[in-house]
């Protein structure tokens, strides 16, 4: 007999990741063009409750820190069409989803991964009340996916990839020299300001972008030293890729048709901070970006006080405003 409660309720927490290779294209649903691979962070991630009434008719409720967010309801609803029929019990009921996000609104952190993370697990939790039957790491990967493309690689940790295994969900990357264990990553606030283009507008003008098959081509090659440099502990050739893939996606953005550009002139003079604190140091301290104007500075732990303080003194002269510190985690977890 199959257990059939009518009103369920869960609840989980998910992280937000960095990509290290970046994803920038996409083509079917949610499927990817490169792959692409990332470190799941641990104190950036979002804490979601769903509730689900059987008994009611289709409604959807969504709060952010306990205030009702009608706009929100597009893009989940929206996520709702792509799921397979097994779910289309969420059609048929009322949905309320309350979520909380550990880091400040627009600070350029993929609030997207952890939200669709978050969702996903609670939705995978709902799943094996009504059909009792638990779903696998990959197949709550793949419904993040469905979300955003990059909430896949938020559902394990330390590391990621998406798009080797499979296009259609994320796996946890086994062979990591100890060298990359104790990651940090340092996540400097240069503006708040809301982003002026989505990344699914991005994704979408890589379609026909001219450089197109150039890109493609450099994601896989990067992708696969990277991957080499870090199963043996290249920490230089890790840098180097990384620094690379950050500054490809925004020359992306700049070279599209439809041309835009996320950095702010503080973006800029951080690349040329953080490239002459290395000269003159040899820390192995390298930068990413995501779709945003924030720098992500990544490095071990054994120069995080070289770091911070050069960091604190950043932001005392005004290049930085907010400095978020975070590490490595494991992925999403569920709450009881
Ligand atoms: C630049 O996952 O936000 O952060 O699939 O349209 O939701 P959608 O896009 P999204 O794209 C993230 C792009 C990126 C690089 C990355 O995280 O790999």
């Amino acid at each position: 007999m199959q257990n059939h409660p009518n009103k369920i309720q869960v609840s989980a927490k998910a992280p937000s990741n960095i990509a290290f290779i970046k994803y920038w294209g996409k083509y079917g649903v949610q499927l990817p063009l490169n792959p692409s691979l990332s470190m799941t962070l641990s104190d950036s991630y979002t804490k979601t409750s769903w509730t689900l009434d059987r008994d009611e008719d289709y409604a959807l409720e969504v709060y952010l820190d306990d205030e009702l967010q009608p706009s929100f309801n597009a893009k989940i609803e929206q996520w709702f069409n792509k799921l397979p029929e097994e779910f289309n019990f969420l059609k048929q009921s009322k949905s309320i989803i309350k979520t909380h996000n550990t880091f400040p609104h627009s600070t350029g952190i993929a609030s997207s991964a952890s939200a669709f993370a978050a969702l996903s697990t609670c939705l995978s939790q709902l799943y094996s009340n009504i059909y009792t039957n638990e779903l696998e790491k990959k197949e709550i990967s793949r419904l993040a996916r469905l979300g955003s493309g990059s909430a896949c690689r938020s559902i394990e940790g330390p590391f990621c990839e998406w798009g080797e295994a499979s296009n259609e969900y994320a796996t946890k990357l086994d062979e990591v020299h100890e060298n990359f264990k104790s990651l940090k990553d340092a996540i400097c606030i240069v503006s708040s300001k809301e982003k002026t283009i989505s990344s699914s507008i991005g994704h979408a003008m890589m379609n026909d972008h001219p450089f197109k098959d150039a890109r493609i081509k450099q994601a896989n090659d990067n992708y696969t030293e990277l991957k080499e440099a870090l199963r043996n502990g290249l920490f230089s050739k890790f840098g180097e890729i990384l620094e690379q893939e950050a500054l490809s996606l925004h020359a992306l953005m700049m070279s599209s048709k439809d041309s835009y550009t996320l950095f702010e002139p503080n973006s800029i003079e951080l690349i040329h901070q953080i490239r002459k604190f290395r000269n003159e140091t040899n820390l192995p301290v390298y930068f990413t970006f995501d779709a945003g104007p924030n720098m992500h500075l990544i490095y071990p732990e054994s120069i995080e006080k070289d770091v911070q303080n050069y960091l604190e003194k950043l932001k005392g002269d005004g290049f930085i405003n907010l400095i978020l510190y975070d590490h490595l985690g494991d992925g999403a977890l569920i709450c009881n």
